[in-house]
């Protein structure tokens, strides 16, 4: 952009200037003034203000939309990270956008103690004394880890003590956490196939290479692994309730994982996201607590158990790595904001968050079953319910010859979120089927989205030539 006045010109007097313009002076001097400060201008004395010597007198042209670099001039710009193209290959599809049936983002929030928590809410914003407003350590604030490590111990056999405890912002930043702290550029790690999308994005954004390692109804199997790529750095499981497959893993599995972690120096990292909530039995002890050489990294989330944007979490993390874990948090972020850590610390320390718990667990479980029973109602034999009877979701398999893709983008013009699982896959996939989120919808919101997933079904039969089932 070529400029009117060149370096060295000599201003117009701030009176002359002020007439010529019709302004005040004062306006005019306040305009040098800061023409000074930033180093545009400069002022002798005795003979007026000039133009800095200093100014280039071509100035950058200021961006616009109309003039982003297009075709060659694009490519030859340099661009973002290339582990941000690797990232966005694990970008879920348009039924993950929306909310309503069958989303699986979606906790139960109707029923929620939200007077509780906002009574807590205020007696915090009261107690914020100024050491509660400076900077902390990185693993956050103390009360609450020990709350937490207290909870992990009683509820999910998790041998920790509040030391070990980092809070972090929900199970997405545990795992971008872990993998910084543990992993390289090129580490190849074990991911579950299918598996859980999160896990994929945080190990492809560190640069690791995904080895998936395929998930029957005991779990992952940890032998298929072990023959692909014994020597990978690290794997990442969910063992209590699979994403996306709903199975738990065989305790003669979990031993098998740990002896291997063991023997070839490897790391797991544990997330143990939905735990809490099993029907018809008690939950299943987390996989760190078998671990005798405190090769798990175990993550946990509030995201389920109270809400999704409270974003925090939490990570065991092993004695022996919490300089790592600690220095990351110091690179990155410091630590997590303090006020909503004091809250927490509040709904747990007096009952509120196991009475919750305990309630989420039958309303899931009623919901659970609503949504089965209307399966079964709707569809009959043709749909099979994968996985145990635990957490907020389901898997589902699709009447023969649907193409899960088109019946979940279908139902997602319909206003149904219900992810298909081939999209689970790193690799091809082995089912076809959905996954249907239920425990942030009420019985009848379930039973009409079941009714509306039928039609979905039929009509993607019809507009894939096939013949509508009824
Ligand atoms: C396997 C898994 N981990 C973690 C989470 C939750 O993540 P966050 O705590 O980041 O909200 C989910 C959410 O559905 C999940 O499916």
């Amino acid at each position: 952009m070529a400029r009117l006045l060149r370096a060295g010109q000599r201003l117009p007097s701030t009176r002359t200037l002020a007439g010529d313009l019709s302004l005040s002076r004062i306006t005019v001097l306040n305009a040098f003034d800061q023409l000074l400060a930033e180093g545009y201008v400069e002022s002798r004395v005795g003979a007026g203000t000039f133009v800095a010597s200093s100014v280039p007198d071509e100035l950058p042209a200021r961006p616009s939309r109309a003039s982003s670099p297009a075709g060659s001039d694009r490519k030859a710009r340099r661009r973002g990270s290339y582990r941000v193209d690797d990232v966005a290959r694990h970008e879920p599809g348009p039924w993950f956008r929306g909310r309503g049936p069958f989303s699986v983002a979606q906790p139960p929030l109707d029923r929620f103690p939200w007077r509780v928590w906002s009574r807590l809410v205020a007696r915090a914003a009261r107690r914020l004394d100024s050491e509660l407003l400076h900077y902390t350590g990185p693993m956050g604030y103390k009360p609450l880890r020990e709350a937490v490590a207290e909870y992990l111990r009683t509820s999910r056999a998790v041998r920790c003590e509040a030391d070990q405890l980092m809070v972090v912002g929900g199970a997405q930043h545990a795992l971008d956490v872990s993998a910084r702290a543990l992993l390289d550029p090129g580490d190849p790690v074990w991911i579950e196939e299918p598996g859980y999308f999160g896990a994929r994005r945080a190990l492809s954004l560190a640069g690791c290479r995904l080895v998936p390692v395929p998930v029957d109804e005991e779990g992952l199997d940890v032998e298929s692994g072990i023959a692909r790529y014994p020597r990978a750095r690290a794997a990442y499981v969910t063992p209590s309730h699979h994403v996306p497959l709903g199975v738990t893993m065989s305790a003669s599995r979990r031993l098998r994982l740990l002896d291997w972690a063991r023997r070839s120096g490897a790391w797991i990292v544990e997330d143990d996201y939905d735990s809490e909530y099993r029907y018809g039995s008690q939950p299943i002890t987390s996989l760190q607590g078998l671990d005798g050489d405190s090769r798990v990294v175990y993550a946990g989330t509030l995201t389920k158990m109270i809400f999704p944007s409270l974003r925090l979490g939490y990570i065991v993390v092993p004695p022996d790595l919490i300089d790592a874990f600690m220095a990351v948090r110091r690179a990155t972020d410091f630590f997590c904001p303090i006020f909503p850590q004091v809250v927490l610390t509040d709904f747990i320390r007096e009952g509120h968050l196991g009475r919750h718990i305990r309630s989420m667990r039958k309303l899931c479980e009623s919901r659970r079953t609503a949504l089965v029973e209307a399966i079964a109602h709707e569809f009959g034999e043709e749909l099979r319910i994968l996985g145990d009877r635990a957490g907020m979701f389901l898997a589902t398999t699709l009447p023969k010859g649907c193409d899960d893709r088109a019946v979940a983008s279908e139902a997602a013009r319909r206003g149904l979120w219900a992810p298909p699982l081939s999209e689970c896959y790193l690799g091809r996939a082995r089912l076809r089927g959905l996954v249907l989120g239920y425990g942030g919808f009420d019985e009848e919101t379930i039973r009409a989205g079941v009714r509306l997933l039928r039609q979905v079904v039929d009509a993607t039969r019809v507009n894939s030539g096939r013949r509508p089932v009824r």
